[in-house]
């Protein structure tokens, strides 16, 4: 079998395993007791805070371990909306949780490819009336989420923009950069009319260890990180520009005290010591892991092209817009040929039809591709093969001839 399923997860890097068995062995004490085991434990963690602050550009204390991605994105938002309801409310007042008056809700702006832990926390609040959320549709010519769509959706009561990184799907970059540029300085003017800041949060679960991440390039007031998309266990964190100063964190959990209140509960120390190895790796070696993923990448592209000729369609080549360097999008033009029968069909690859906790409707075409301008037919057949650190041409090939014969025995030539 070969897997070409790293935008679902990845596997554990050695190194990795090699830490967290230690800490098992060794740091198994309660990183908050006074005593050596604990000491030990608390170093670790520290350690590894700022292996991940090193990894994004950031400060360590601007660090907050969670239990993974939908952990990260539904901390953010909850967070938001807490902070919105303590702007409107003054101090002493009695909050009316379910009927707020219209006009005194929390606006979100997103887009419409975000992953489901943004999506849905979303939704969720849209249905109770607790917020308002804007979708903003990408772009069917590029995939991308657009600055000035983004920009147009903010209202007086916008507080958060929440867009990824890169897309789980198609790979597509989206212009995070600009959009907190521009975000920022309509925070000015905003401030001056005495309208609350926006903040900015973008989901990276995707980007890191694909390519470069940095919060300051980013411009971001939010980050989320996840362990299992960059050879790390299934853990992830959450970077806030200075944390409980100039960004306030408001918790979904209350406990004992740990992460400074952001995230009580004891430390998972084995967990956090292999997602600070794994975050050390990628700060080494990302160019590394970008080039050689690019190469393979690229040469799946071509050798797809070469044997299915015109009948392949490249679903996540836009014009003009950068992708992920690890992610193939594409489809097999024809009757029969949906991308989970295909799939069913293959005997050595294993990959997805799209976003891998959506894979019990593999007969529906993706709605990521659908909202990118991808024709129902051809989104239908879609197949996204993503490679990793380790993956090879001689693997591409094994794959391509798999997908032929797939297609063929389809097809009743086989
Ligand atoms: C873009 C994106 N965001 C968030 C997540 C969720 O992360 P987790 O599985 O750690 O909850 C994923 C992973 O599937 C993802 O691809």
């Amino acid at each position: 079998k070969i897997y070409m399923d790293y935008n679902a997860t990845t596997p554990l890097e050695p190194e990795v395993i090699q830490v967290m068995t230690e800490a098992m062995w060794e740091a198994w004490g309660n990183p908050s007791s006074p005593y050596t085991a604990g000491k030990k434990a608390k170093d670790i963690i520290n350690a590894a805070r700022e292996s991940l602050a090193n990894m994004v550009g950031g400060k360590p204390q601007d660090i907050v371990f969670t239990s993974g991605g939908t952990e990260s994105n539904n901390l953010v938002i909850h967070s938001m909306v807490k902070c919105f309801q303590e702007s409107q409310t003054p101090p002493g007042a009695v909050v009316e949780q379910h009927s707020p008056e219209e006009g005194a809700r929390p606006h979100f702006v997103t887009c419409t490819v975000e992953h489901d832990s943004i999506r849905l926390p979303l939704e969720h609040l849209v249905e109770g009336q607790v917020a308002e959320v804007t979708f903003v549709p990408v772009s069917q010519v590029n995939g991308q989420a657009e600055v000035d769509d983004i920009l147009a959706a903010v209202r007086p009561t916008t507080c958060l923009v929440t867009i990824m990184l890169a897309n789980n799907e198609t790979g597509v970059v989206m212009p995070v950069p600009e959009i907190s540029q521009r975000i920022k300085a309509l925070n000015q003017r905003r401030a001056a009319s005495g309208l609350p800041r926006i903040l900015v949060h973008t989901d990276a679960a995707q980007a890191l260890g694909k390519r470069r991440v940095d919060v300051e390039d980013l411009g971001v007031d939010f980050l989320t990180i996840v362990g299992h998309k960059f050879y790390g266990p299934r853990i992830g964190a959450l970077y806030v520009r200075g944390l409980g100063k100039l960004t306030p964190l408001h918790p979904m959990l209350f406990g004992g005290g740990q992460e400074r209140n952001f995230r009580p509960g004891t430390e998972n120390t084995p967990m956090i010591a292999g997602l600070g190895k794994a975050a050390e790796m990628v700060t080494e070696n990302c160019e590394a892991y970008e080039a050689h993923m690019r190469d393979i990448r690229d040469y799946l592209e071509e050798r797809l092209q070469a044997e299915f000729g015109k009948r392949i369609h490249l679903n996540s080549r836009f014009p003009g817009v950068e992708r992920l360097p690890n992610t193939c999008n594409f489809s097999i033009q024809g009757h029969q040929l949906q991308g989970y029968v295909v799939l069913a069909q293959c005997r050595t690859l294993l990959a997805s039809v799209g976003a891998s906790c959506h894979s019990d409707q593999g007969d529906r075409p993706s709605p990521v591709l659908l909202s990118c301008g991808i024709p129902f037919d051809v989104a239908r057949n879609a197949l996204r093969l993503s490679v990793g650190r380790s993956t090879t041409r001689a693997e591409v090939d094994l794959v391509v001839q798999d997908l032929k014969q797939a297609v063929a025995r389809l097809e009743g030539q086989a």
